[in-house]
């Protein structure tokens, strides 16, 4: 099939090397003619594992181009809009700038009959704005308009990609059905299921989705603070809780919060559209406060485990992107944590394997390390905030020989308490209190 994709960013990108593996001819458009030049020359503006292999092999076979010009999109069968949808500034809608710009310039390049398949994260009701929209400004065109979200995660994109737990297909026109079923056929040998729906509902299922998994993942840190306060263990409580199949074992890892592109304008998306329609969307506006309160509440975790002071100390900080596997500083929840201890008195020295580029910008005061040993020479402190596989498994007796204090904060549960004092740290984690530990009772 002959597909084109506008927007060549994370999705976009993601989106054509995939589809373009499964066979079908891609191309993908940006109207950045400097990121279109990357492209061709085959650098990848952002790390996702195994995306850099897939798009060369697949533009090598010729079922991959880049191209900064829409008019492609008129001999293709399919056109993707994977475009960017942030939160608007001062509201938190999604802001739809972007979606709409690129309806209005595709309407006039349509030719013979085209399924325009919305990806970007949009609010319900924007799959009837696009289709006006490019009705308006060609109305010769033939065309319909199809909701088709993604589901990817950041670091396991292609994966989740390939596998997918479902698809989800929202249509008005029946037109729609046969060429997204064409799309998506290399997936029925997964045996993934395609589910058709109607638009509005397919629309509301990527925001239902996303904010279900962060209230999951809002549940266990509240869970792991009741566990601190009150002597359990919240791994072994998240363990018992997600043999549940009816829950299920995933996302139920306490941590700083979530932070990421997709959580936290999401949840506040959906907390508007809740408004818009009248039907409030309270578990949901919680979630977003009390994921908002947790980074200073870890702030404040560090500070304690530091004797109630981190004035005049250095503290190593080792992963700063929201998650591993990504280069993607966005909502990471280190910006907020680093800025409030940064605000109580504390140098920070910080290493992350892909993240650091990224964080410079956002971080200026932050001094950057070449490795974690590196970060925790001479620190008085330590705090794991991300779990990159590389941090997983450090050499404790060369990290206690080469820093000056000896306070480890996990912040993301990857040590035991046991292993961490045989080496004479002074360790505390997230909801798993021990009696003699810092932080407590
Ligand atoms: C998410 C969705 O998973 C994906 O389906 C959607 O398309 C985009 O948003 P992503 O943002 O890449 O993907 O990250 P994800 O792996 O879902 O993690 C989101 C946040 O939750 C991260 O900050 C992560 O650290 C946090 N998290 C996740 C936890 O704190 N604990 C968990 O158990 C799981």
């Amino acid at each position: 099939m002959k597909i084109a994709i506008v927007g060549a960013g994370y999705v976009g990108l993601v989106t054509g090397a995939c589809l373009a593996d499964f066979g079908h001819e891609i191309t993908c458009v940006d109207s950045d003619a400097s990121r279109v030049a990357a492209l061709q020359r085959g650098e990848i503006p952002i790390y996702e594992p195994g995306l850099k292999e897939l798009v060369a092999s697949n533009e090598a076979a010729g079922r991959l181009v880049f191209s900064g010009d829409l008019a492609v999109a008129a001999d293709a069968e399919v056109v993707f809009l994977a475009v960017g949808t942030p939160s608007r500034r001062g509201d938190g809608h999604a802001d739809l700038t972007h979606v709409h710009a690129a309806a209005r310039a595709l309407a006039q390049h349509l030719s013979g009959f085209t399924v325009v398949a919305i990806k970007s994260t949009v609010p319900v009701g924007t799959g009837d704005a696009v289709a006006a929209i490019i009705a308006e400004a060609n109305p010769a065109a033939d065309f319909v308009v199809v909701s088709n979200p993604e589901f990817l995660r950041e670091g396991a994109a292609i994966e989740d990609f390939k596998r997918p737990d479902r698809v989800v297909v929202g249509l008005e026109d029946e037109r729609g059905r046969a060429p997204m079923a064409e799309v998506y056929r290399p997936l029925y040998l997964n045996q993934a299921p395609i589910l058709f729906t109607g638009r509005r509902s397919a629309e509301l299922t990527k925001y239902a989705s996303n904010a279900f998994l962060a209230m999951k993942v809002t549940f266990i840190n509240e869970m792991a603070d009741l566990c601190e306060a009150a002597g359990g263990n919240v791994q072994d409580v998240a363990r018992g809780l997600g043999l549940d199949k009816r829950i299920g074992s995933k996302f139920l890892n306490a941590g700083p919060g979530y932070g990421g592109s997709c959580f936290p304008k999401d949840t506040q998306a959906l907390v508007r559209i809740g408004e818009e329609f009248g039907a409030p969307m309270r578990l949901v506006e919680t979630t977003v406060a009390i994921n908002e309160a947790r980074r200073g509440a870890m702030a404040d975790k560090i500070i304690a485990a530091c004797d109630g002071s981190v004035a005049g100390k250095t503290i190593a900080m080792l992963g700063l992107t929201f998650k591993p596997n990504t280069d993607d500083m966005r909502e990471a929840p280190s910006i907020a944590i680093i800025g409030a201890l940064q605000a109580a008195g504390a140098e920070i020295v910080a290493h992350d394997p892909e993240g650091m580029a990224a964080a410079q910008g956002l971080l200026p005061d932050v001094a950057m390390a070449a490795g974690p040993y590196e970060a925790a020479a001479g620190a008085d402190a330590l705090v794991l905030m991300t779990e990159w596989n590389a941090f997983r498994s450090l050499d404790l007796a060369r990290l206690k020989a080469s820093m000056r204090g000896d306070v480890i904060v996990d912040l993301r549960n990857i040590y035991r308490h046991e292993e961490m004092e045989r080496h004479g740290f002074r360790y505390d984690s997230v909801g798993r209190p021990v009696a003699g530990m810092v932080g407590a009772e």
